[in-house]
């Protein structure tokens, strides 16, 4: 363990990064915006409103508990907290995190790993309180309670399109975690034995030879069988859709952190490699790597923020600079004028020019909360690694 810190503080210094570099001042910078842009969208925020992206104009969209996003925006509280220690983001953090308590009571789907980690999942970390661990526990069966023997995969869709019986999406990789949080606190083994079997699965029919991955896979629910492969949000079924990798590349580093199980290691190790082979130079993505309009195709700065969160920790499980100096490019590009926001602009968001769903006409070249939430967690988890200096 000891060489192993060695190792990564030697890499930290071959890198030139320090407690004093520039992605260290960016993250004192943006936390400061965040502060104003945060509060902001907090007095903006009516009861039961979570921020989802802004209109045509410039106005903040909001949604209900309800949306896949709700998590978001507790979450980014809760960043915002730990990296600048002021406790009325803290007390912010909770009162929007507790808005999500009526999840339980719904019907909801695989995004209740969003919801429920991404706001509870931090706030138990950051607080140690446990108020909320029955709830935390509850909802991750709720979650477990859509894993079925014969697939070997957790359902991510209830509705059902095309003619799908059983969709998974690689986004539900993202919504492991709460399994394996939840198992560790609850002694609950089941919980953990399914987001691994979950996982093996998806690494077995997700990937194609190339380590690009489909959006979707519909199994057949009796027999485990794959029905078919598609790409709901990207440019076409059988092209990368930068979003998707992106949540492949942290739910498999995720992973390998939360069971130090070496295949979803050797799988991120891969989807990272891809990931960097295929990246502009500014690090941001293309919404999708294979839109023929590109370099003139919207880039989508949620999924170069969610692979810049995932490429720091791959970097402190491995000791491999190379996803470090791709996470610093990338955390300087969002850092630049042309995705951040200036205060009291944009709605209350910090990014600019995320993509939600294009070939569903929604929320393009917008802000969006979890472009937001996975910054913040970059810049938290970079200023971690270079303070162990
Ligand atoms: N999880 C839905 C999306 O990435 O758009």
């Amino acid at each position: 363990m000891k060489y192993f810190l060695h190792l990564i503080c030697a890499l930290v210094v071959v890198n030139g990064c320090g407690r004093n570099d520039e992605i260290n001042r960016l993250a004192d910078r943006v936390f400061s915006l965040a502060k104003i842009q945060y509060e902001q969208m907090n007095a903006a925020l009516g009861e039961g409103e979570f921020p989802k992206c802004t209109d045509s104009e410039g106005n903040l969209v909001t949604s209900d508990a309800g949306w896949w996003c709700s998590g978001f925006y507790p979450g980014a509280l809760w960043y915002i907290y730990e990296y600048t220690g002021d406790e009325t983001f803290r007390d912010l953090a909770w009162k929007h995190t507790r808005r999500l308590a009526v999840l339980k009571d719904r019907e909801t789907d695989h995004d209740i790993g969003f919801q429920i980690n991404c706001s509870y999942g931090n706030g138990m970390r950051l607080t140690g309180d446990s108020a909320d661990v029955a709830l935390y526990v509850e909802c991750a069966r709720i979650l477990a309670g859509r894993f079925t023997e014969e697939t070997g995969v957790t359902k991510s869709w209830n509705f059902l399109r095309n003619d799908w019986r059983y969709p998974v999406i690689i986004d539900n990789m993202m919504n492991l975690e709460i399994l394996t949080k939840a198992a560790e606190i609850s002694g609950d083994k089941s919980l953990q034995d399914i987001a691994v079997r979950h996982a093996q699965t998806t690494l077995r029919n997700h990937f194609r030879e190339d380590w690009s991955c489909w959006h979707l896979v519909d199994y057949d629910p009796e027999t485990g069988t794959v029905r078919s492969k598609e790409t709901v949000q990207g440019y076409s079924d059988g092209s990368a859709w930068a979003r998707g990798q992106a949540w492949a590349l942290y739910g498999y580093t995720m992973m390998y952190r939360e069971t130090g199980i070496e295949e979803f290691l050797e799988a991120a190790r891969n989807i990272g490699n891809m990931i960097m082979g295929r990246l502009p130079e500014d690090g941001i993505p293309y919404w999708d790597f294979d839109d023929p309009a590109i370099p003139e195709a919207l880039k989508d700065a949620s999924a170069g923020a969610i692979m810049a969160s995932a490429f720091i920790e791959l970097n402190t499980l491995t000791g491999d600079s190379h996803y470090l100096k791709t996470a610093r490019r990338q955390l300087l590009t969002l850092g630049s004028e042309e995705y951040l926001a200036k205060p009291g602009e944009n709605a209350g968001f910090l990014l600019k020019h995320g993509v939600g769903n294009i070939p569903g006409g929604t929320e393009i070249d917008v802000p969006l909360s979890y472009a937001d939430y996975y910054f913040l967690e970059a810049l938290v988890r970079y200023s971690k690694i270079t303070s162990e200096e």
